[in-house]
């Protein structure tokens, strides 16, 4: 039997024999595909089928879009007002807190921002969670209650909602057990259903890419860079996209309050070099989307401007008050969970830091209990690692590498996750390393910019 769907205009057995065979599908045959799956009356077996088929033979820019319309429709949507309000995304990495740096610094500067962040799953902590370690801040407004609190402050950050894009759900749970995540257009539809059905006229995308990072290799990302820009033209929305190092945590802090601490640090100007940099270059990208300056350069000086001066710290305190947290936090770390007890990891030898696998900090976070290896698993805010030093660096014997926060019962688990920083995370090499990866590999623009 080839359906088993009635009343149809189309076969989901064709559709997916036809991408099978290489073709390309039509935009009425990729949206009466996802509607079904969305409905339920096209199974998962036959989405599974066609994202393999997808996976194999690709989509072009085209059927990218209709994908991406059709995921984008699946459920509500929003819509903004003005050219100023700005979005941004990260594909995710470690250690990356951006977004509490960059989301104040571009309000500060005149910016609206609309934010809908994801929680962590994996070795990529989630936004979501991290702002959650701030008690009583709501990240679960209604998408009325968001779209009120843009319009009224300027800014609010909320978790994904169900009500976003549906089809994106499924189809994402669907690629998770079925070996088709790293697709590009499969990836650049999901990224943006969510990004355009959040209603922002413009987005700057931060693409990671390196050991961390979900796209290895700068070739992969700089293709995803340019899937997710044409698609963005063909839905008349600006985009900037940059590809950005994640070949070692961004920062020194990595865990969910240890991170919200950092980045208070940052909008005090006392933060680490690399995500103060990156955070303020992201920040200008948004000035200059939202044609606050005609330039990114010059987005760049005024983000510097209102970092400096402060305002963006108290961006940060009103966004924290008026989203019902405690805003004493801003001066009073202790006010945050933080694990009790702590261990300092030295370096067993003399020389230069040759590397600092990403990915494993990540996961020592998760098996602290910080991260989740399950959706429905709780987090613990207070654990976590400050790695106190960079690839390049030089380092002597005995000095600190890294400090980890731990819980009680965790002793035993700290001592092999110290072995495994000492032997595997952090390499030390008698000669400094040649050249270091530069923070930031490539800016683009789409040509509605
Ligand atoms: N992030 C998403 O939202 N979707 C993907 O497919 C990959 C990363």
């Amino acid at each position: 039997m080839k359906n088993l769907e009635t009343n149809l205009k189309f076969s989901a057995y064709d559709i997916i024999a036809k991408k099978r065979d290489g073709h390309k599908l039509t935009d009425p045959e990729i949206k009466w595909f996802i509607t079904g799956v969305t409905n339920k009356s096209i199974p998962d077996y036959q989405m599974s089928a066609l994202l393999m088929a997808i996976y194999i033979r690709g989509f072009d820019k085209a059927e990218t879009a209709s994908l991406t319309d059709a995921m984008l429709y699946s459920g509500s949507t929003l819509k903004f007002e003005g050219v100023d309000v700005i979005d941004k995304h990260s594909t995710g990495g470690v250690g990356d807190k951006a977004s509490f740096i960059l989301a104040p610094i571009a309000h500060a500067a005149g910016v609206k921002v609309p934010m809908m962040a994801g929680r962590g799953l994996g070795h990529t902590g989630g936004t979501v969670d991290k702002v959650e370690a701030i008690k009583g801040f709501r990240t679960s407004l209604t998408l009325k209650e968001f779209k009120e609190a843009v319009d009224k402050n300027r800014m609010a950050l909320i978790g994904q909602t169900g009500e976003i894009a549906p089809a994106d759900k499924k189809i994402y749970a669907l690629r998770d057990v079925t070996a088709t995540v790293d697709s590009i257009p499969l990836i650049t539809a999901s990224i943006m259903s969510k990004k355009l059905a959040e209603g922002a006229n413009g987005i700057v995308m931060d693409i990671k890419t390196g050991s961390g990072a979900f796209m290895k290799t700068r070739t992969n990302a700089k293709a995803l860079a340019k899937s997710l820009r044409d698609t963005a033209s063909r839905f008349d929305k600006k985009m900037l996209t940059m590809i950005t190092d994640m070949n070692q945590p961004l920062g020194e802090a990595v865990g969910n309050s240890l991170e919200i601490i950092e980045s208070i640090e940052v909008l005090k100007n006392n933060g680490p070099k690399d995500i103060t940099d990156i955070s303020v270059q992201l920040a200008g990208a948004m000035i200059y989307l939202a044609e606050i300056t005609k330039t990114h350069k010059a987005g760049i000086k005024k983000a510097k401007e209102v970092l400096k001066n402060g305002k963006a710290l108290e961006s940060f305190r009103d966004l924290i008050r008026l989203q019902g947290g405690d805003e004493k936090v801003v001066d009073d770390y202790s006010r945050l969970p933080l694990a009790k007890n702590t261990k300092e990891v030295y370096a067993l030898e003399a020389g230069y830091i040759s590397s600092i696998t990403c990915q494993e900090f990540g996961e020592h976070v998760v098996t602290l209990g910080g991260g989740r290896k399950k959706t429905e698993d709780k987090i613990d805010f207070g654990v976590g690692f400050v790695v106190h030093k960079c690839v390049g660096q030089r380092v002597k014997k005995g000095e600190k590498l890294v400090t980890i926060y731990f819980n009680d019962n965790q002793k035993t688990i700290v001592e092999d996750i110290e072995t495994e920083i000492l032997k595997k995370n952090i390499k030390i090499k008698a000669t400094k390393p040649k050249v270091l990866k530069p923070l930031i590999y490539d800016i683009d623009e789409n040509s509605l910019c």
